[in-house]
């Protein structure tokens, strides 16, 4: 797959890591920055990363921070990204069977390596799993479009 990553200072080594990893098993890997260890503002990186998702020049983005969650609402700001943050392989399924994520997020101070190379793991290896999913999918997708707009309305 074309993976774009990135992170913020916080998130750098775990960004670096899996970098290598996702390397490692084939994958085609954009790295957004940042490129080292000093203070940089998350919210550049979770929109470059969105903004490569959103346009199609990558497939998914896996994205750190300190917890994963500042980068996350970052990238969720770009129209069509849906970014989640995940700690487990569960969750990293999970936020693709069922919300169809496009982007994963870890914090690296959250979890261990293990943990974050297994879930990126489980994230890339699932799909959507359609049905009852997608028309929650499709709200949301109406939420970009009109948010002041309450979606049980239309
Ligand atoms: C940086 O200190 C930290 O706030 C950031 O990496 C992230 O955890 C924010 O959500």
């Amino acid at each position: 797959m074309r993976v774009a990553v990135a992170s913020d200072h916080a998130g750098y080594p775990l960004k670096l890591l899996l970098a290598e990893h996702l390397r490692a098993a084939g994958h085609d890997v954009t790295d957004l920055g940042t490129h080292g260890a000093e203070p940089v503002d998350y919210p550049d990186f979770g929109a470059a990363a969105g903004r490569a998702v959103a346009a199609g020049k990558v497939d998914v983005g896996v994205c750190s921070c300190g917890t994963g969650i500042g980068i996350a609402i970052a990238a969720n700001k770009i129209a069509g990204v849906r970014a989640a943050v995940v700690h487990d392989v569960t969750s990293a399924r999970l936020a693709r069977e069922h919300n169809d994520a496009n982007v994963v997020c870890m914090g690296a101070r959250i979890v261990g390596a293990q943990v974050a190379t297994d879930a990126v793991d489980a994230f890339l290896a699932a799909s959507f799993a359609g049905g009852r999913h997608t028309p929650r999918i499709e709200k949301i997708a109406r939420l970009e479009r009109s948010p002041a707009t309450e979606a049980s309305e239309e």
